[in-house]
C-alpha cells in the first residue's frame, strides 16, 4: 500500500501536529489550523489529500524547475540506486555520476569555473563557500581578510553559517552570528522600498555603493568576499536596477575581494539564462547552487569554484578539512545529470528567455492595473507584486493587518500557490509552464486580488 493510502487526511493532520516540527513555522498556530496535506503532483500542479488541484506558482520551494512527474528523473535515480546507491569521495575514491556532473557543470558555467564541490543543500553550500573563502585568504597570506559582506534582507540558508551571513533580522536574532562572527551587512537594491526620489538606475548605483561604504567602514584589508543573490528571492524577489551588478563587480575588482553569487534560486534557468550571473553579466569567483540542479527530486547543492580560488586551494592548500558524507551522492548526481539533459533537450533556457518568460511577464505587468497593486516586476519566471493601500501614493497597508497573508490564503484556497513576503506576493512557477497555464495563473491571481481588496475594505 502506498504510504498516502494508509491513513485518512485528518489522521495525517493530527499526527503531523503531534510529531513533526516543521521548518520556519509557528507551531502553536499550525496546531490550531492544521497542515494542508499534499499527496501527489504532476506537471505544474500539486494535489492535496482532498483531491484539490493547485497550480504550483512557487515550483515547490523555487526548485521544481522541470516540473513534476518526470519519469526520466525517477529512472535515473532508480538505475543509480541499483548500481551504486552510495559511496563516499573522501578517501581518494570517486564514482562516475559525480565526475560526469562536474564535467556538465563546467560546460554550462562561465569559463573561470572548472571545478565543483558538492553538498546536499543550499545552506551547506553556503557553509562550504564561507570556509573556502577564508581558507583562500589564509593561503594568500592575508588571514585578516575574514569578513564576508552580505546584504540586508538576504537569505543564505538556515545553518549557523547561513543564518550568520543572511540579512533577515528575525532569523539573525535567533542564533545568528554564533558561527561567523565576521560577517557584515550592507543595504539591498530595493528601489520600490526606497523613497523613490532617485531613478531606478541612479538608485542601483547608490545601492551598490552601500557595499563600498561598508568596505571602507570595516577596512578593505579585512574583507574576504561579497555574497549576493542575483535577485533576492526569499526577501521578496528584489530585482536590482540594471546598473547595480556591474557596479558591484567594479567595487569587488577594485578592492580585490572575492565576488560570490548565491545561485540557489536564480541558477538553472530561472532567469532565462543558466545562472543569474550570466543574466547580469558579472563574473563571480564562486557560485553556490542547489534546488534547480535536481529540480528538487533529490537533495543536492554545491559550489562552483573559479580558477582564482581553486588554483590556490590545490597548489598551496594541502588537505582541505571539509566535506560531507553525502558530498557528490551518486543518486543525487545522476538525477542532476538527467535534469540538465532535460533542460538542454527541451531548450528550457531559451523557452524561458524568449517565449514563456516574456509571455508571463506581459500578463504579470497587467496586474499592476489592479487597484491594490503598487508595482509588479519579473525577470525570466521569477516575479513579485507589491500590495498597497493607496495606488496613487503607493502607501503600504498597515503591517499588522497581514494583507499579504490574507491574499496568499485566498490564492491557495482558489487553487494557486504563491508566497507572501510581508505584503509582497512572489511567484516562480516551473519553467515548463504553458501559455494556457500562465493564463490560468493570471486569472486566479486577479480574482484573489479582488477578494483581498474586498476583505480589506470591510
Ligand atoms: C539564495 C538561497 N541561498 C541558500 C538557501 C538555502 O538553501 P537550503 O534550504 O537548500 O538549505 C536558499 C533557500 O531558499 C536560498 O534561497
Amino acid at each position: 500500500m502506498a504510504i498516502v493510502e494508509s491513513r485518512s487526511r485528518s489522521e495525517w493532520q493530527d499526527l503531523d501536529r503531534d510529531h513533526y516540527l516543521h521548518p520556519f513555522t509557528d507551531y502553536k498556530e499550525l496546531g490550531k489550523k492544521k497542515s494542508r496535506i499534499i499527496t501527489r503532483a504532476d506537471s505544474v500542479y500539486i494535489y492535496d489529500a482532498d483531491g484539490n488541484q493547485i497550480l504550483d506558482g512557487l515550483s515547490g520551494l523555487w526548485c521544481v524547475n522541470v516540473g513534476y512527474g518526470r519519469d526520466e528523473l525517477v529512472e535515473a535515480a532508480a538505475k543509480q540506486l541499483r548500481e551504486l546507491p552510495y559511496y563516499n569521495s573522501f578517501f581518494q575514491c570517486a564514482h562516475p555520476p559525480s565526475i560526469e556532473l562536474s564535467c556538465l557543470l563546467q560546460e554550462i558555467t562561465q569559463p573561470q569555473f572548472n571545478r565543483a564541490f558538492y553538498a546536499s543543500s543550499g545552506s551547506e553550500s553556503i557553509d562550504t563557500m564561507i570556509r573556502m573563502v577564508r581558507r583562500y585568504w589564509e593561503l594568500m597570506d592575508q588571514p585578516e581578510r575574514q569578513i564576508i559582506i552580505a546584504r540586508e534582507n538576504a537569505y543564505h540558508g538556515s545553518t549557523i553559517g547561513g543564518t550568520s551571513l543572511g540579512g533577515m533580522k528575525l532569523q539573525r536574532a535567533q542564533g545568528g552570528n554564533a558561527g561567523t562572527r565576521a560577517s557584515n551587512i550592507s543595504g539591498q537594491p530595493y528601489w520600490f522600498g526606497s523613497d523613490r526620489s532617485l531613478s531606478p538606475d541612479e538608485f542601483g548605483l547608490q545601492a551598490a555603493r552601500y557595499l563600498e561604504q561598508k568596505i571602507e567602514e570595516v577596512g578593505a584589508d579585512k574583507v574576504a568576499a561579497f555574497v549576493g543573490e542575483p535577485i533576492q528571492g526569499a526577501g521578496g524577489v528584489i530585482v536590482p536596477p540594471q546598473t547595480y551588478w556591474p557596479e558591484i563587480q567594479r567595487i569587488c575588482d577594485e578592492h580585490g575581494i572575492l565576488l560570490v553569487t548565491d545561485e540557489v534560486i536564480c541558477g538553472f534557468g530561472r532567469l532565462g539564462e543558466w545562472f543569474g550571473a550570466d543574466y547580469y553579466g558579472v563574473r563571480p569567483d564562486l557560485m553556490t547552487f542547489a534546488k534547480g540542479v535536481t529540480s528538487g527530486y533529490l537533495p543536492l547543492g554545491g559550489v562552483m569554484v573559479g580558477d582564482r580560488v581553486s588554483d590556490v586551494l590545490i597548489d598551496k592548500g594541502g588537505e582541505f578539512y571539509h566535506g560531507y558524507t553525502y558530498s557528490g551522492h551518486p543518486a543525487a548526481c545522476a538525477v542532476a545529470i538527467e535534469n540538465i539533459h532535460i533542460m538542454q533537450r527541451e531548450n528550457l533556457i531559451e523557452y524561458v528567455r524568449d517565449d514563456i518568460g516574456p509571455y508571463l511577464q506581459k500578463k504579470w505587468q497587467a496586474l499592476s492595473e489592479h487597484p491594490i497593486v503598487g508595482e509588479t516586476r519579473m525577470v525570466g519566471l521569477m516575479g513579485a507584486l507589491e500590495l498597497v493601500q493607496d495606488k496613487s501614493t503607493l502607501q503600504p497597508f498597515d503591517k499588522d493587518d497581514g494583507v499579504g497573508a490574507k491574499c496568499r490564503d485566498f490564492l491557495i484556497n482558489n487553487g494557486l500557490v504563491m508566497r507572501a513576503v510581508g505584503d509582497t506576493i512572489v511567484v516562480a512557477p516551473p519553467l515548463i509552464l504553458t501559455h494556457a497555464q500562465a493564463d490560468q495563473l493570471i486569472e486566479k491571481a486577479w480574482k484573489c486580488l479582488d477578494l483581498t481588496a474586498q476583505a480589506v475594505s470591510k
